[in-house]
């Protein structure tokens, strides 16, 4: 691959904060590309295996890895798209969620992010948050290695439908769907949120 990515570290190795400025500069800049104009080239097969390990570098409460992933592309994912079309044929809104299944059939790469919370004293919504951890962090990782990314659910997420499509067990929900591909225009600056009225200093 074309960014060289430090190994793993091993298990009790020091790991000490260092400033960082491209990474900075990186976080006061990403954006998400549209998913629509995501093409090949998408991220090689060693490049999706840097992507889910760095993506599974988050925090979880209890060390559960209540999460796991479903990687998608080429002939599996024509299928997947296969079924998925069928599926939204019988839909109600068929049409649009016929239209909406552009966004998982452009990209080269989708990467299905699947939240599986483990049963026991660590609280479901924390583990429900360590998903959207590795969900935003894969979707960072894939940006930093220069491809376009987006995070999207959609209805497929939803349907229950679809769920044997991504041999969901029970209890497992769809965290995202991380599309990755080179995006073919860049992305605009989207309106962002004024932080200081989102933000209380007590005191
Ligand atoms: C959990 C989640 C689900 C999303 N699902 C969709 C979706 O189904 N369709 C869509 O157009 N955008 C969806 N988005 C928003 C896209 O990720 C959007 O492109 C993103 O907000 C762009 O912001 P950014 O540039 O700061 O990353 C979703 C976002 C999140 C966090």
């Amino acid at each position: 691959m074309s960014i060289d990515v430090p190994d793993q570290p091993q298990f009790g190795d020091p790991l000490p904060a260092t400033p960082s400025p491209e990474v900075l500069a990186f976080f006061a800049r990403r954006r998400s590309a549209s998913a629509l104009t995501l093409r090949a080239p998408g991220p090689a097969a060693d490049e999706i295996t840097t992507l889910l390990r760095l993506a599974a570098r988050v925090p979880d409460h209890g060390k559960l890895a209540p999460w796991r992933f479903i990687v998608l592309e080429g002939a599996a994912k024509d299928a997947v798209a296969g079924r998925l079309q069928a599926i939204a044929a019988a839909r109600p809104d068929a049409a649009k969620a016929e239209a909406a299944l552009g966004k998982f059939k452009a990209p080269p790469v989708a990467v299905a992010v699947v939240s599986s919370p483990k049963p026991g004293e660590i609280p479901e919504w924390e583990q429900l948050m360590s998903a959207g951890a590795v969900c935003l962090t894969l979707l960072n990782t894939a940006t930093a290695m220069g491809y376009g990314a987006n995070w999207i659910t959609d209805w497929y997420a939803y349907d229950d439908a679809a769920r044997p499509v991504f041999g969901l067990a029970d209890g497992e929900r769809i965290a995202g769907f991380i599309y990755v591909g080179s995006s073919a225009e860049p992305p605009m600056e989207r309106v962002r949120p004024e932080v200081e009225k989102l933000t209380m200093r007590p005191g």
